[in-house]
């Protein structure tokens, strides 16, 4: 089975796992990137029986938009049943690394309204410990030097991603050599970091159930 093969079969495990939960004036939350493309697409068989969706960024609202799904304004939703995106990393705990594609900010916000959050990975993106990918770190862009000093505290090193502009114009530190023995304590530490706008570590609002795509299918993990 290929990669876009395990990312099809989560996509359609994710379908199949929130479609008994949705009402006709269900919202769901849909995540950035590859894998949360393939469960737009998934998604679009199933518009009938939901109200629409909130988008973690420009990317899938165009993309939801494409299939005819309703998009809502994350200001005009005050409840959320479900959130399904993907994730770069994450453990046996449930704490993933996310924002590889930069939307982690609206991804997080997103995540947090959301009563459940279902993530859908492959079997690459499973680690004994964080931080193997480099943690994504979404800053205001006045602020980039000194928080780039700070970060550099936590024995890790920061690096600028040159010529990337977030969906809310700021950009992105990847902090790199970084091992995570404590997620949350992390994930609160570099938030306080001023300039900071917020951290690719989902720890406080991990995922509640993770679907992994495996050469022999799909396996679910609570
Ligand atoms: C987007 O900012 C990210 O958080 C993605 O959800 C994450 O990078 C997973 O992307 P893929 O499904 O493309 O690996």
């Amino acid at each position: 089975m290929t990669q876009d093969e395990m990312k099809l079969a989560v996509a359609q495990a994710a379908v199949e796992y929130i479609q008994p939960k949705l009402a006709r004036d269900s919202i769901v939350g849909v995540g950035t990137g590859s894998t949360a493309n393939f469960f737009i697409d998934e998604l679009a068989k199933i518009k009938h029986i939901f109200e629409g969706a909130v988008a973690s960024s420009e990317a899938t609202a165009e993309r939801l938009k494409g299939h005819g799904i309703n998009v809502f304004d994350m200001n005009s939703v005050d409840q959320m049943d479900v959130y399904v995106d993907g994730a770069d990393e994450f453990d046996g705990r449930l704490n993933l690394v996310k924002g590889g594609g930069g939307a982690l900010t609206r991804e997080k916000i997103v995540a947090d309204v959301a009563k459940e959050f279902v993530c859908i990975v492959d079997e690459s993106k499973k680690v004994d410990l964080l931080g193997l990918f480099p943690l994504p770190v979404e800053v205001i862009p006045m602020a980039r030097s000194q928080v780039a000093r700070e970060l550099v505290k936590l024995d890790c090193m920061p690096v600028y991603r040159e010529g990337f502009v977030t969906d809310n114009g700021n950009v992105i530190l990847d902090l790199h050599g970084l091992e995570v023995e404590e997620p949350k304590e992390l994930e609160t530490r570099i938030n306080n970091i001023v300039g900071v706008v917020t951290n690719g570590l989902f720890a406080r609002r991990g995922a509640n159930v993770i679907l992994m795509g495996t050469p022999n299918g799909v396996e679910t993990i609570k």
